[in-house]
């Protein structure tokens, strides 16, 4: 088989970046190593920025999003009984768009499908090759036969776990990393959302978030320890435990149901430099890692894929620069999205490790915070995403 660019993995960073790149009239192929119905099963976040909307409309894979999607001006903070809102539109004249990243998932496996554009499910063992000089090509077996895709350029979307990256000799990589002493335990629940609006709670017992996915479906989540057995963590444990770190007022509104999903993800930052290496790649979760505090991930992905597709484009009409530029301009915005993950996963969770000083300073930086108009805008710039 031959194309224009292979892309490895079918999470939103390869799907997204194939919807633009047919856009722009650039020829791919998508290979992913589990079936849609794998991808399609796991729960993240749904935060979307403007710019991954307007990335989605581009691609025209936006009427369910336009139709569904809920816009959201603001978010609540909530601090030793205090709340505040954060007024993202009042503040940036900006806001969000609550939208889970299983739909746009599914909106742009759908549109894939409409478009017939080549796609390759529960392909094994794919590996990259050639990507050093001028004939790459992305290897793997299926049915039993190997199979080769030539290609002028490989995309490597493919996860924190990829192959591409991996494949990258380790001398031309440097990578950056914090790994958090706790996780996050998820539920999902269809059941109408506690408020309007998202909640960020800092409570003694840890962090809590009570999100959403739609009027009808909630997310909810809590700081737990790394090392907890999800087992132990009934549907009432976890109930209990979130209503025992809301307001008093919010919990006698918490709407409770059986879990959909429960699962424990732990907290990462992490970055690779360069995102790019010859005719290969990165993009999304195989370049990068953040924390989910303030859900950039997905609109990380989205950005990279945005700036790459351009890049790609621009290329098959003669011009170099941005395939040039490709890694300097992601990495910017990415090092800004992790600045900004780390400080808000830093300012909302409990560190016991850090003694009585660490907690004295996150006391005095949410009190400055909810007092201060300019700290606010801050906060809320970054929350809403800043620009290519
Ligand atoms: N060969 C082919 N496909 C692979 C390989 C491989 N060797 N390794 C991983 N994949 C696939 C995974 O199965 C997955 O479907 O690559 C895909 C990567 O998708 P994600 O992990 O979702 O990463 P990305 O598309 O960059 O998404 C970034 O979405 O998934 C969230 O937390 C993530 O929010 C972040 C954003
Ligand atoms: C989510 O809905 O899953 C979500 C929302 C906001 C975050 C993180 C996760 O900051």
């Amino acid at each position: 088989m031959k194309t224009q660019v292979a892309i490895v993995g079918a999470g939103p960073a390869g799907l997204l970046l194939g919807a633009l790149l047919h856009h722009y009239g650039v020829h791919n192929v998508i290979v992913e190593q589990r079936s849609a119905a794998y991808v399609l099963g796991r729960i993240r976040a749904g935060v979307l920025e403007q710019i991954t909307v307007d990335l989605l409309a581009e691609a025209g894979v936006d009427a369910r999003l336009r139709a569904e999607g809920l816009p959201h001006d603001g978010f609540e903070m909530c601090f030793g009984g205090q709340r505040h809102r954060i007024d993202l539109f009042g503040l940036t004249g900006k806001r969000v768009t609550v939208y889970g990243q299983t739909e746009v998932t599914h909106d742009l496996m759908d549109a894939r499908t409409a478009q017939q554009q080549p796609t390759v499910y529960e392909a094994q063992d794919v590996s990259v090759h050639g990507f050093d000089g001028s004939a790459p090509r992305v290897r793997y077996r299926q049915d039993g036969q190997t199979q080769e895709i030539e290609c002028d350029f490989i995309a490597g979307c493919d996860g924190f776990h990829g192959v591409c990256r991996a494949s990258v000799p380790a001398a031309a990589l440097q990578t950056f990393e914090k790994v958090y002493p706790f996780g996050w335990l998820g539920l999902l629940a269809d059941v109408p959302p506690l408020a309007h609006e998202l909640l960020y709670v800092n409570h003694e017992r840890g962090f809590a978030l009570c999100s959403m996915r739609s009027q009808t479906r909630s997310r909810y989540y809590l700081q737990c320890a790394l090392d907890d057995d999800i087992r132990q963590w009934t549907d009432e444990a976890f109930w209990a435990e979130l209503k025992r770190r809301l307001p008093a007022e919010s919990a006698k509104h918490l709407v409770t149901g059986a879990s959909l999903e429960k699962s424990i993800a732990p907290l990462r930052s992490f970055v690779t430099e360069p995102m790019r290496f010859g005719r290969l790649f990165l993009a999304g979760d195989a370049a990068h890692i953040v924390p989910p505090t303030g859900a950039k991930g997905l609109n990380l992905a989205a950005s990279d894929v945005g700036l790459l597709s351009r890049a790609l484009a621009e290329h098959y009409r003669g011009r170099d620069d941005g395939i040039e530029q490709y890694s300097q301009r992601a990495l910017a915005r990415v090092w800004k999205a992790e600045r900004f993950s780390w400080w808000f996963t830093s300012l909302m969770h409990r560190f016991p490790e850090n003694g009585a000083f660490g907690a004295k300073m996150q006391t005095a930086e949410l009190d400055y915070l909810f007092g201060s108009r300019a700290a606010q805008q801050v906060v809320a710039e970054n929350y809403v995403g800043l620009a290519l």
